[in-house]
Order: C-alpha cells, then structure tokens, then sequence
C-alpha cells in the first residue's frame, strides 16, 4: 500500500511540474508572428492569413446575420458576447486571462496561435530558428495538413456547417515557406 500511495505521489508531482511548464505559454497575438512571418521571400503567412476568412472570423460575430443565429438557437446574448459562438471564432478562448499577454487580440479572430500553440516561450528569433527548441517551448508543427485539427472547428456544431473537404479548403489557406517545397 506504502508503495503504492508513493506512486501516485509521484504521479501527482510529474503532472503538477508538466502542467506548470504548459502554465507559461502565453499568447502573443497575430502581429507578434507577422513581424518575422511577412515577407514574400518567406511565404508572407501573415499576408496570406489577413486574405482568409479566420482573420474575420471575430467580425462575422459582430454582424446582424450572426445575432440572429446566436438568437435562434436559444442565447441571450450578441453573437460577439456568446461563449458557444467565440469557443471557435477567436484565439484564446476560454484561456486563463494570465496567458493572454499584452498586444494579443480577441478581434484578430482564429490566429497563427490556435493552430500553431501560444507563443510567448517559442517567438525569440534564438528559439524559432532551431526547430527542436521551438517545439520544445510549444511550437505545433504538422508533417501534413492535420485534418483532425481543422475539424475540432469545422463540424457539425457550427450552426452554418455544411461539409468540410480539407484539401479544397487547406488549398484556401495554405502558407508554405519556399524553400521547403
Ligand atoms: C523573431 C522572428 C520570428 C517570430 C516573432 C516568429 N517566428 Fe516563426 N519562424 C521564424 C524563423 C526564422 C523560422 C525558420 C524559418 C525557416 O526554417 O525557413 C520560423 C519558423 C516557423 C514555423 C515553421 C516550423 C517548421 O519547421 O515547420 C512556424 C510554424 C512558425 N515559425 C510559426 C510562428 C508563429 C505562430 C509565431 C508567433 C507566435 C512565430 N512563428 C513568430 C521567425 C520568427
Ligand atoms: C464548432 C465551432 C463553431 C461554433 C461553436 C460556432 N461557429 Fe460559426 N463558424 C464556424 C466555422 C468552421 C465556420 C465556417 C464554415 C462553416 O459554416 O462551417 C463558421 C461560420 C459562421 C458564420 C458565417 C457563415 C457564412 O455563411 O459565411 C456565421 C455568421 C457564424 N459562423 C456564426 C456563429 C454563431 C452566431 C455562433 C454561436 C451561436 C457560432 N457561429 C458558433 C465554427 C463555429
Ligand atoms: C478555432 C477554430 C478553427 C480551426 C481550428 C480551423 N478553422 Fe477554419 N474557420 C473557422 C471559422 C470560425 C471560420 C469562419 C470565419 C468567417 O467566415 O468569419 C473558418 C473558415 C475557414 C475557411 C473559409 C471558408 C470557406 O468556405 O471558404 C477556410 C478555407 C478554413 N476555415 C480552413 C481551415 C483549415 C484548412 C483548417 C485546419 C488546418 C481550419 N480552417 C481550422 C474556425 C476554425
Ligand atoms: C488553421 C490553422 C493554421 C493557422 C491559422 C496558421 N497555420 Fe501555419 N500551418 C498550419 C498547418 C496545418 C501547417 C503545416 C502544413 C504542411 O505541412 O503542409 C502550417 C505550416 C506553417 C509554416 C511552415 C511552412 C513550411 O513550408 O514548412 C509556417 C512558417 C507557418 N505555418 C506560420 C504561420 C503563421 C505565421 C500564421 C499566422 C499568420 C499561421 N501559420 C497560421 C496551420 C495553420
């Protein structure tokens, strides 16, 4: 029994040290990856997201089409102030305020930092440059297009949910560097 108890002890303290480590990822905001993720020689992911529709997604809460729909389906609410409705149209959602850091903004919609991890610990030139250290420091990266994570938004609780074929709609927001490919 002794033994056990001092496992789950254990257990206890490699969860609490783990989750201390993922306490420290804050959230920079869009412009904060756009100052190094602009140029053309370098894919301008930034310019490419401003294009998509994830930089609106934030301003298509703010419209009469979505009060209605917040509306319709019981909240009491605006869209733009509705939980169920900015869980997938904003970065950050429902994150402790402590790791939302100064220059982050709500309205910039669906960010880099929703797909990509917060990127307080990662977006120093030093860290981003070694790509073991980025992901050390909570970097997302994807061998392939992660279909799984465009679904934990693109499903059948969005209220406007139609289909979702990924490759039509990863073609839509692509934003390769050009030398990798
Ligand atoms: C100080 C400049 C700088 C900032 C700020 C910055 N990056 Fe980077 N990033 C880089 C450089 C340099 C690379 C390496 C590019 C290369 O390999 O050609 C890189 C690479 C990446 C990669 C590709 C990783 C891989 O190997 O597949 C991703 C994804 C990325 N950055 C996302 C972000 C996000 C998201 C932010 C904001 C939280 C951000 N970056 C902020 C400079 C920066
Ligand atoms: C599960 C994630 C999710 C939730 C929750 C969600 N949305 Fe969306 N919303 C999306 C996605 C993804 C799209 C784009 C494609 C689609 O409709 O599936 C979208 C698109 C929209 C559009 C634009 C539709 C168009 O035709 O251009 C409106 C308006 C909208 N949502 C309003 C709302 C409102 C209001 C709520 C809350 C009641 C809400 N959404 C909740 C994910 C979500
Ligand atoms: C955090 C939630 C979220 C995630 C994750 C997400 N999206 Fe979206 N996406 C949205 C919302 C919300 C909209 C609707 C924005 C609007 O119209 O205002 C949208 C819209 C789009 C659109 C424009 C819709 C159209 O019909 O042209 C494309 C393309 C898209 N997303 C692709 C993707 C892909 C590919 C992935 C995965 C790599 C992904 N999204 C992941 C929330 C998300
Ligand atoms: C909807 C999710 C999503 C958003 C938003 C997003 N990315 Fe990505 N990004 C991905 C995925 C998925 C990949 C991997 C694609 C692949 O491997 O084919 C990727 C790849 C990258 C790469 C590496 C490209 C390469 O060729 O190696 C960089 C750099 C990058 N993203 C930067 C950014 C920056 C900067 C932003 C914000 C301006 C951003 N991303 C927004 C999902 C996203």
């Amino acid at each position: 029994m002794k033994y056990r108890n001092l496992f789950i002890v254990a257990i206890a303290l490699i969860f609490a040290v783990t989750t201390n480590a993922q306490d420290k990822f804050e959230y920079v905001g869009v412009k904060t990856c756009g100052m190094c993720h602009k140029k053309a020689d370098d894919g301008e992911q930034l310019k490419i997201w401003e294009a998509s529709a994830h930089a609106n997604a934030y301003k298509t809460l703010q419209t009469e089409e979505a009060d209605k729909i917040a509306a319709e389906k019981g909240f009491k609410t605006k869209a733009a102030e509705t939980a169920d409705c900015l869980k997938c149209h904003v970065s950050g959602h429902g994150v402790d305020a402590k790791l939302i850091g100064k220059k982050f903004k709500m309205e910039d919609g669906v960010q880099c930092e929703t797909c990509h991890g917060p990127g307080s610990e990662y977006k120093s030139k030093k860290v981003m440059e070694n790509r073991e250290e980025a992901v050390k420091n909570g970097m997302l990266v994807f061998e392939d297009v992660d279909k799984e994570l465009c679904q934990t938004c693109h499903n059948e609780e969005s209220p406007t949910f139609v289909k979702f074929d990924y490759k039509e709609m990863w073609a839509k927001i692509a934003h390769p560097i050009p030398a990798a490919k």
